[in-house]
């Protein structure tokens, strides 16, 4: 049977759109249909947090990609929790693996921003996800609980955060995981979460699934008892969107 949480569905747009391209996509989510069911979040580029808030029927939630652990001062080039919520954003991304691979982020750095973020009142998709190599070699595992015990050392109050599963393999490439890969390892996170935080914590808490979702998989994903939702990344550009959102209709 399918999950009883709330599904939760983000596009992450990472570093795409123009003014025009985002025009097009809030065109199509203001049109919808979306499901009354669904938390539904998108996550701009920084600079257009405000244009997209602005235009977005307010329905739909939107997220920065990333922010850093200090609230202000000499950081050149980075934004702050308090930006984000200045211009009407909710939820930020934290941990995605193209933070933690192109830009080399660290699990302590990540689990930093996470206790930032929760304490300044945003919602958190926290990612974690592991490397084709270190899913050839058994390793899926120690790597995605490391990197969740990093994030969940630092949270206190767990009613704000969502986790992202987002296998480096299946991100942008095409190859999405099985809804029995997916499975197994959300199945895994929970537990760990079980044994290491509370039951009700484990039982309550959402996990997405990220990696190559698409309006023709998204629906066997969607099935699978743990998987509470997605974390789109190319299909969140498209009308396409529309579709995984509803997935579980
Ligand atoms: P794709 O859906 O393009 O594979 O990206 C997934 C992702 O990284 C979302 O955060």
């Amino acid at each position: 049977m399918a999950s009883q949480r709330k599904f939760v569905v983000g596009g992450n747009w990472k570093m795409n759109g123009d003014k025009q391209s985002i025009d097009g996509i809030i065109a199509f989510l203001n049109k919808g249909p979306l499901n009354d069911d669904t938390d539904i979040i998108v996550a701009p580029p920084a600079v257009y947090l405000d244009y997209v808030r602005k235009g977005l029927s307010p329905k739909v939630a939107v997220s920065a990609q990333n922010c850093y652990k200090e609230l202000k001062g000499a950081f050149t080039g980075d934004i702050s929790v308090t930006m984000i919520k200045d211009v009407g954003a909710t939820w930020v991304i934290i941990g995605h693996s193209e933070r933690r691979h192109v830009f080399g982020e660290s699990d302590e750095l990540i689990g930093d921003k996470v206790k930032t973020a929760l304490d300044n009142g945003l919602s958190v998709m926290a990612c974690v996800g592991e490397k084709l190599e270190e899913r050839e070699a058994g390793k899926t595992n120690e790597v995605v609980f490391r990197q969740i015990k990093a994030v969940a050392d630092k949270i206190s109050d767990w009613s704000h955060v969502v986790i992202a599963y987002e296998p480096v393999w299946a991100i942008g490439t095409g190859k999405t995981a099985s809804p029995e890969q997916a499975q197994e390892v959300h199945k895994h996170l929970r537990e760990w979460l079980s044994k290491n935080v509370s039951p009700t914590i484990a039982q309550a808490t959402r996990i997405q699934y990220g990696g190559s979702v698409t309006a023709a998989n998204c629906k066997e994903l969607a099935k699978k008892p743990d998987i509470d939702g997605f974390l789109v990344g190319g299909a969140s550009l498209k009308p396409d969107f529309i579709q995984i959102i509803n997935a579980r209709k």
